[in-house]
């Protein structure tokens, strides 16, 4: 999507000097920085550390990472050792070891010297299915919010939370592509942007992402959501996930459940996009199963903004000895969910309309 009129995406790999580059998006909306890739070290720190982050990107990044490793060295015992290391890095995204076992199960019965180029080719087609895949969500998202519009003849008000939009995949983004669309269709449409605290993700990414293309929004804190759905001024709201169960359970940014609840109780779609690298088809149970990331204190404790010269600085806003529990992710159960945008259609958060994508 756009950055200053310019199209960009969150992760590519440049043949001319056989380098993977990334946006490094703890910068923005501050600095768009575009870093290399170079070591698996590098990788690791690089979804660790959220220089890359978002269910589908953290997968893309993980085969890139693994082509990083196979340029060290294309031994099976040391690339198995690279994907372990890999995988460890962030629990709750399925993408990551969906995309580690794609690679892994594609190089098994090769050659050594077939090995690197292989995981290269593979690297590169999980990347442009990413790509295709968000454009349908899009697509038919854009099928939702346009009867909508047919219906209310008015500008729609999507609540989204977290982000899931372009710097979440690699472009056009998963919950805001049906947004993007729908602008391009010239829909008349309104974003409410959730903080989404701790890391601010919404107030840093998605309105960065919105105003670049021009799309009317406005940021609110996580807690304002229930009282503009009572007021109507949300006509529909929806989500990413990064990862749901094969019960239709859907595993998302914390928070999540909270609105989804709020938006049952006051009968407002409740729509998440789904791809399918984001389903884990061996959990059954997303509220019971699904692992939960806890984070790092500091996040929680301490707030990172501009000051008065411009200049990044982080501050602490809570007493001196506070411990803060940081739990990234929550689950909000299938039946708040009134159905899953994925690639291959709109379909029931269900068991049986989930195997069916097989
Ligand atoms: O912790 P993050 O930033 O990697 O979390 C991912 C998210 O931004 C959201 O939960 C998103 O809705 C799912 S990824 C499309």
């Amino acid at each position: 999507m756009l950055v200053n009129d310019k199209h960009l995406t969150t992760i590519w790999y440049e043949e001319k000097i056989d380098k993977v580059k990334i946006i490094d998006q703890r910068l923005i909306p501050f600095e768009l920085k575009i870093i290399e890739l170079n070591t698996v070290d590098e990788v690791c720190y690089a979804i660790k550390e959220m220089q890359v982050r978002g269910a589908p990107l953290i997968g893309v990044t993980a085969a890139y990472g693994m082509y990083i490793a196979s340029k060290e060295n294309a031994n099976i015992e040391f690339l198995e050792n690279a994907s372990k290391r890999i995988n460890a890095t962030r629990p709750t995204a399925v993408n990551l070891s969906w995309a580690l076992s794609e690679v892994m199960n594609k190089i098994a019965d090769l050659k050594v010297e077939q090995t690197s180029k292989k995981i290269l080719e593979i690297a590169n087609q999980i990347r442009q299915d990413d790509i295709d895949n968000c454009k349908k969500i899009g697509e038919y998202g854009y099928e939702l919010i346009k009867k909508i519009y047919e219906i209310k003849n008015k500008p729609i008000n999507i609540l989204t939370h977290c982000n899931a939009g372009w710097l979440a995949t690699v472009d056009w983004g998963t919950a805001l592509a049906p947004v993007f669309f729908a602008h391009k269709k010239n829909i008349p449409l309104h974003v409410w942007v959730d903080e989404t605290r701790p890391r601010n993700q919404g107030f840093s990414l998605t309105s960065w992402e919105l105003i670049n293309e021009k799309i009317p929004n406005s940021l609110i804190v996580d807690n304002v959501g229930g009282h503009l759905m009572q007021q109507n001024k949300i006509d529909i709201c929806i989500t990413g996930t990064d990862r749901t169960s094969s019960n239709g359970d859907v595993c998302n940014k914390i928070g999540t459940y909270l609105k989804a609840l709020a938006a049952y109780d006051n009968n407002i779609p409740f729509y998440v996009s789904a791809p399918i690298s984001s389903i884990d088809f061996k959990i059954e149970n997303g509220v019971r199963d699904i692992p939960i990331e806890e984070r790092d204190s500091k996040e929680v404790s301490h707030i990172t903004g501009l000051d008065e010269n411009n200049k990044l600085k982080t501050v602490k806003i809570v007493p001196e000895g506070s411990y803060c529990a940081n739990f990234a992710f929550d689950v909000t159960p299938a039946k708040y969910i009134t159905k899953l945008i994925t690639e291959k259609g709109i379909i029931g958060a269900n068991y049986k309309s989930i195997s069916s994508l097989k």
